[in-house]
């Protein structure tokens, strides 16, 4: 199942940066994060004007998030940023304005595609704090406590071992690092017919979370100050475009689920001294 998921996921994507790539993606054609067209209700006009601006044409095409993560993440000169599943690099690009040069952005992602696009988008944003590396959130090869800020846009929802996730985040933040992602997330029960759905998974909607059990999750990982804010709840008719195309019942569906979707900024931080990261009680003592 997890390997399922995630070569289906892959090969979307895969997919997804070739039409880039390739100047085969307008700006309301193509797969999307989240739904079949670029203008759907989850993906589009997330970004201001003054962000978009001053980046690449393509890195802006790409974007297929569902929210703003570095508008709301408070980033400081000089952090160390990581962005779990960075795509096109859009938020890559934008974190890395803000922490500067004494800072550092780091993308990751698992298709190759999304890699060469990312990085060809560093090159036309001439962006030299920015580094793409490959790999899977559910390990992430950056080494313990090393990262200030974790980011990420619509991806967690994508991964088959959410539990692992939120381990490998917690692992890489300093102490007193923050947790800063966009996500879609559920308010209360989808249908299982939705859950079930590959094609819904790789669309965001049959992986996401419920709120309340994102919340367990992250805590159960060791993370404090947990909270989850809803940036954009989707109606009736976005989760019938959402729904669209997955061979269910999507008026009957849309009507249970609509209102319950929701883009969510979720936010969390390590605290400064870790149980997690303890290597016995003498060395907690002395901390
Ligand atoms: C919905 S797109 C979001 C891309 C980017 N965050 C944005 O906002 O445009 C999901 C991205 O996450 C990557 N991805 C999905 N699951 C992943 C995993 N388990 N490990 C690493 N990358 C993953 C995909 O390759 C794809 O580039």
């Amino acid at each position: 199942m997890t390997a399922d998921v995630k070569e289906t996921v892959r090969a979307r994507y895969a997919d997804a940066a070739k039409q880039v790539l390739g100047g085969g993606r307008g700006d309301c054609c193509g797969p999307s994060g989240c739904a079949p067209c670029g203008c759907d209700p989850i993906s589009s006009d997330l970004y201001s004007n003054s962000e978009t601006a001053g980046l690449p044409a393509n890195a802006v095409l790409a974007s297929l998030g569902c929210g703003n993560p570095t508008a709301l993440a408070e980033l400081h000169e000089g952090e160390v940023v990581l962005d779990l599943g960075s795509g096109g690099g859009i938020d890559v690009l934008l974190s890395a304005q803000r922490v500067g040069p004494t800072g550092k952005a780091y993308g990751l992602d698992m298709t190759d595609e999304m890699l060469e696009l990312a990085r060809e988008n560093q090159r036309k944003a001439g962006a030299t704090n920015v580094e793409f590396r490959k790999g899977e959130i559910e390990n992430i090869p950056l080494p313990d406590g090393t990262v200030d800020v974790i980011i990420s846009n619509c991806v967690i929802n994508l991964s088959a071992d959410k539990k692992r996730v939120m381990a490998e985040a917690f692992r890489v933040l300093k102490p007193g690092g923050r947790f800063a992602v966009s996500d879609v997330v559920i308010r209360g029960e989808v249908p299982a017919a939705v859950r079930k759905s590959m094609e819904l998974w790789v669309g965001c909607v049959a992986g996401a979370l419920e709120e309340q059990e994102y919340v367990a999750l992250l805590a159960e990982a060791g993370f404090e100050n947990i909270a989850v804010e809803p940036t954009r709840v989707y109606q009736f008719e976005d989760a019938k475009a959402v729904l669209t195309g997955a061979g269910l019942d999507t008026e009957v569906l849309a009507r249970e689920v609509g209102g319950r979707i929701m883009g969510a900024f979720v936010r969390a931080s390590k605290p400064e001294m870790s149980s997690k990261s303890c290597c016995g009680p003498e060395c907690c003592q002395r901390g």
